[in-house]
């Protein structure tokens, strides 16, 4: 009874510490450049965006739109919190974010991109995409 009551505390422990595969790390990695940036304004979308050479995956081209969670690394990862296989998870409690988007109808590429200055929103909930306890993609607000 103890000896088992052992081993599933150490299994608990070893799964929840698994170390991401490579496919998930670079997801990550590519959440994080994409949508954190902690205490970010508006103003900073074409330093942020063209500065990170972020761009919509299959074209290459300027995002239409990009949001920034402006809150600590933590906190997002913790909406993730258990979460093994990928769901998409609305968060309970609201993030501040920026919104940013582009001001021509003509897209270049970065480092050209040329984004509004928009009021900051206040804060909402977040859906993201969730995997193996990390963030992996941002969805949207609501
Ligand atoms: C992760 O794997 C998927 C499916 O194989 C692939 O489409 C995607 O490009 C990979 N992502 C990264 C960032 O390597
Ligand atoms: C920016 O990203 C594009 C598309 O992923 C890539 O082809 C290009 O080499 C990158 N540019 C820089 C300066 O990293
Ligand atoms: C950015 O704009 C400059 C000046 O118009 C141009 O020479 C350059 O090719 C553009 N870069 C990209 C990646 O489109």
């Amino acid at each position: 009874m103890m000896k088992s009551l052992h081993v599933g505390i150490l299994l608990l422990i070893v799964y929840s510490t698994a170390a991401l595969t490579q496919n998930q790390s670079a997801r990550y990695n590519k959440f994080k450049n994409q949508h954190h940036n902690p205490g970010m304004s508006a103003a900073d979308c074409d330093s942020v965006i063209n500065g990170r050479n972020i761009s919509e995956t299959s074209t290459g081209l300027c995002k239409w739109t990009n949001t920034f969670i402006t809150t600590t690394l933590g906190q997002i990862n913790a909406v993730c919190n258990n979460v093994r296989g990928y769901r998409l998870i609305t968060s309970n409690n609201p993030f501040t974010f920026i919104e940013c988007k582009l001001s021509a109808n003509n897209r270049p590429k970065p480092p050209n991109c040329t984004y509004k200055i928009l009021q900051p929103r206040p804060a909402k909930n977040i859906v993201i995409g969730c995997e193996a306890g990390y963030p992996m993609h941002f969805e949207k607000w609501v």
